[in-house]
This record gives C-alpha cells, structure tokens and sequence, in this order.
C-alpha cells in the first residue's frame, strides 16, 4: 500500500491505496478555523498534526494492515499558508491561510517595489492569499516574531517536519509563495533581499516525489505505522489535484468545480508569457508548470443561490428543474463575483449581478443562469489558455460539477470541448499517493501510475447548437464584468 494525507482548510483526508490503484480505505479528521477579525482566517498547526495523526491511526486501525505494508506516505497541502518557526523548529503563531485577505497594502507593496521583475520571477501577480504578502505583515506588525524566526513552512511541510523531523519544502508548493524563481527553482535572492529577508528562513527545495526522510519512533507508536516508513515530499493541493486527474502531459486540462472553481493546463513551455492574466505555478512533475485560472465562488455561487431562495430543496431537485430550460436562461445571465473574481479579473471588490430578468422567468430559469454564469466564469480562463496557442479540446471535470449530467455537458457545450468524466475520484489525496507511488518506485513514471490508477468513465462531446447559441452569451457575459465594475 501507499498513503495519501490531503491536508485541506476544513479537515485532513488520508486514503490507503493499492498498487491497482484502487482505494482500500480513507479517513478523515475536521479541525477549526480561527476568524477573530474580518478578513482573518488563521489555524493553529498544531491542529493540523493532531488532525494527521488522528486519521492516520484510524485508516491503520480500520483496514488492520500490519505495520509493514506501507512502502510510502505523501501529502498533499492547502498552499500559500505561513507558518513561522524558531530555530528549535517551535511554532512561533498561528498559521496565517491562503483565505486571509489582511494583506492588500503588503501586495501593492510588492508590485511597486518589483515592478515587472515580480513576473519575470515569480511569474505571478501579488495576491493577498500568497505567502510573500503574509511574511511582509508580520514584518510590519508584528516584527519582534520576524526577528525570532528561523524558518517559514507550507502547511504540509510542516506536518511533514513533524512527522520525520526533516526540513523541506517542494517547488509546487513554493511557487504559491512569491519568493521561487518559478523556472531557475531556487529561491530568489532578489526578492528576499527587496523586503529584507534572509534567504535562511527558506527550507531547501526538493522536487514532489523525492524522499525527505522516515517516519520517526514517536510518530510510528502513535500511528500505527512502521518506525522509518518512507516519506515522500507531495505536493501543492491543485498540483495533486491535476496529478489525480492525470493532467500529466501537453494538452491535458482539468476543470474543478468546488467551493472555488479551477481550470489548470499542464505546461512545459517555461519561457510562455501569461502577463499574470492566471497563476503559473510548477507542477508535480519534475520540470514541469502549469496554469491556472481561478473563479473564487464557482460551487460557492449556487450554495449561496439555494440557500437564499431555495432552501430546503435539494441540489438534485433544483438541477433537475433547470433541466427543463433551455441554453441561455430565457435571456438571463448571472456574473458569480458574490466575493470578487480572481481571473481573468484579480478584483475583491467587483460584486455579482442577474441581468434580463424578465416576468416571465421561475426559479429554475435563475438555476439554469447561476450554472451557466459559473461555466462561463470558467471559459474565460479556458480563453486564456487558448491565447497561449494551446489545444484545449478535452477537459477532464472532476469536484462538485462532475456530479450532473446537466453541468457536464454544459461545460462541453461551453468550453467547446469533449468533457471526461472519470470512473472514481479521489482529488488530491490520490495524487498524493501517486506521488508516494512513484517515488517508491512502484512505476518508472507519475504517467505509467496514472494509466493503472485513473479511468475516464464517460465522455461529453459539445453539441454544435448549443456551442454556437453559448458563443453569443458568453461575448454578453464577458461585458458584463466592465459594465458593472463602476457599481461596486
Ligand atoms: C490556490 C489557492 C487554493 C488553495 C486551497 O492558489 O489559493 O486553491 O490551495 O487549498
């Protein structure tokens, strides 16, 4: 068996996999979110370690595995969190989330200070949710703990540290913090020295599936596992997420529907200039990128739709009335910026809208419109790919809106692409399991795991009618982000 640990924002998941790829048993473990301010969202690492070691215990107990049949563990990890450490490797804060937004000042900091630099070597924008812009707020306000720290983790290469008492951190990850040369894959001095950091507090890079050490005797007594069970490095959650996907070759794109909504595309093309229209981080793959388009409320937007006007009738029902109306909504459409967009807009303030309502319109034509407003959400970071010169022509949907037939095709419809469902889906747990997979050396590549570990389940093939009717929506739907940014 390998071991897969998600550590998410609201619960870790482990999931013990076989060399079939097949998951024999998962487990899961919450722990909380702390929010004392508007805008704050902290969690205290020791949580997430608990939570690991929790869950760890239970999958071991509940599959009754002996000790020794694990040939690896791996994680993968929420980005962009900081967590700060001593030199005795203590915990000096709570970790500041990738869902804090304190940090607008310390972003336009970073620009002004970098200017075009920051995309030449980050090859990312500053957003408040990376790492860079929490390191700097600490810097301003709390700088007696900046002066104590010797180091900064990501969050699963802290429960990592603590698991095997080894320092590292991934280029996957890394890339979220603003401080990676995304292509050279060092950490950038210049950056550092900018904002008067040491490059020491930096963990050494290695790559997502190098070995970074065993499991240690008090972690073993508490889990269950064998003392020195090998320990991969994993990787980013959306790096995971594309590697559970099999997004591991040129021309392969995923699209995940969840709280938030995703496009990423697998990418070797290292000197390709987005201008920071998507986030362009490294993949798990060795040598490998990809970019990334985000809609901040894409599940997020219908889970709000129904709670304020449908509560009580499940998503099920809800979908199956929108059903019945046809493409376009009967001429009403919806922008899902209920908490800002992130691309191809990076804009917290601008709000969403319903246009063209019409007395005619029931609840199901409002269903039908918040679907295709998300979806279009979407394509806009499918157009970006495409502007790359990139063939987007299948798109493998995994999350939430893998879950109707209804959703499914619309994004073929949308996207203008053959959608592929798969037959089961794991996420990021079972790339990270890929990663241990492959790492211990069960396959010679993340691509011969993934051809016995994932399989397509059905395809979508977009209907000509229906991709040309959306066509005409979605030029509508792309005017009204400018139209309605001066209301907000
Ligand atoms: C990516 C991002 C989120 C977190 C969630 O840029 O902020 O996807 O990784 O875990």
């Amino acid at each position: 068996y390998v071991i897969g640990v998600d550590l998410g924002t609201s619960a870790v998941k482990t999931v013990l996999v076989t060399r079939e790829g097949k998951v024999a048993f998962e487990a899961s473990e919450s722990y909380p979110l702390h929010q004392p301010k508007p805008g704050y969202s902290e969690q205290d690492p020791e949580d997430w370690v608990e939570g690991t070691v929790a869950s760890l215990r239970k999958l071991v107990a509940e599959a009754g595995i002996q000790t020794d049949r694990v040939d690896g563990i791996s994680f993968s990890g929420q980005m962009h969190g900081l967590v700060l450490t001593d030199a005795m490797g203590q915990v000096l804060r709570r970790a500041i989330l990738w869902n804090d937004t304190r940090t607008t000042e310390q972003c336009r900091r970073i620009e002004a200070t970098l200017g075009p630099k920051l995309l030449d070597i980050a090859r990312n924008r500053a957003l408040e949710g990376f790492t860079l812009p929490k390191l700097l707020w600490v810097q301003e306000h709390e700088p007696e703990l900046l002066k104590q720290a010797a180091h900064f983790m990501l969050p699963k290469d802290y429960v990592r540290y603590r698991l095997t008492g080894e320092l590292a951190s991934e280029y996957s990850d890394a890339a979220g913090t603003l401080l990676l040369d995304v292509t050279g894959k060092n950490w950038s001095e210049e950056i550092a020295a900018a904002f008067d950091l040491p490059l020491s507090l930096c963990p050494p890079l290695v790559e997502s599936f190098d070995q970074t050490g065993g499991l240690l005797p008090e972690m073993a007594a508490r889990t269950g596992l064998a003392e020195g069970t090998p320990i991969y490095a994993g990787g980013a959650d959306n790096a995971c997420g594309a590697i559970g996907a099999g997004i591991l070759s040129e021309g392969q794109t995923m699209c995940s529907i969840g709280t938030s909504g995703v496009v990423l595309s697998y990418e070797e093309r290292k000197n390709l200039d987005i201008e920071g229209r998507a986030h362009f981080f490294n993949h798990g793959e060795k040598d490998a990128y990809y970019i990334m388009g985000v809609t901040l409320a894409a599940g997020y937007s219908l889970t709000w739709f129904r709670e304020t006007f449908a509560s009580g009738q499940p998503f099920e029902e809800l979908l199956a009335q929108a059903e019945g109306v046809r493409p376009g909504s009967g001429g009403l459409l919806f922008t899902p910026y209920i908490v800002g967009e992130r691309t191809p807009h990076p804009d917290s303030q601008i709000r969403g809208s319903f246009i063209g309502m019409d007395a005619s319109h029931k609840l199901p034509h409002f269903t039908r419109a918040v679907l295709e407003g998300i979806t279009f959400s979407l394509r806009e970071s499918i157009d970006i790919l495409w502007s790359t010169g990139k063939e987007v022509t299948e798109v493998v949907s995994i999350g939430g809106g893998a879950r109707s037939e209804l959703w499914l095709q619309m994004q073929a419809d949308v996207f203008n692409a053959t959608v592929i469902k798969l037959e089961s889906e794991q996420g990021p747990a079972l790339g990270a399991a890929m990663l241990a997979a492959y790492g211990c050396g069960w396959f010679d590549s993340l691509q011969s795991c993934a051809q016995v570990f994932i399989r397509p389940a059905k395809r979508y093939i977009p209907s000509e009618e229906a991709v040309r009717q959306y066509e005409g929506l979605f030029s509508l739907y792309r005017e009204v982000y400018h139209a309605t940014r001066s209301l907000n």
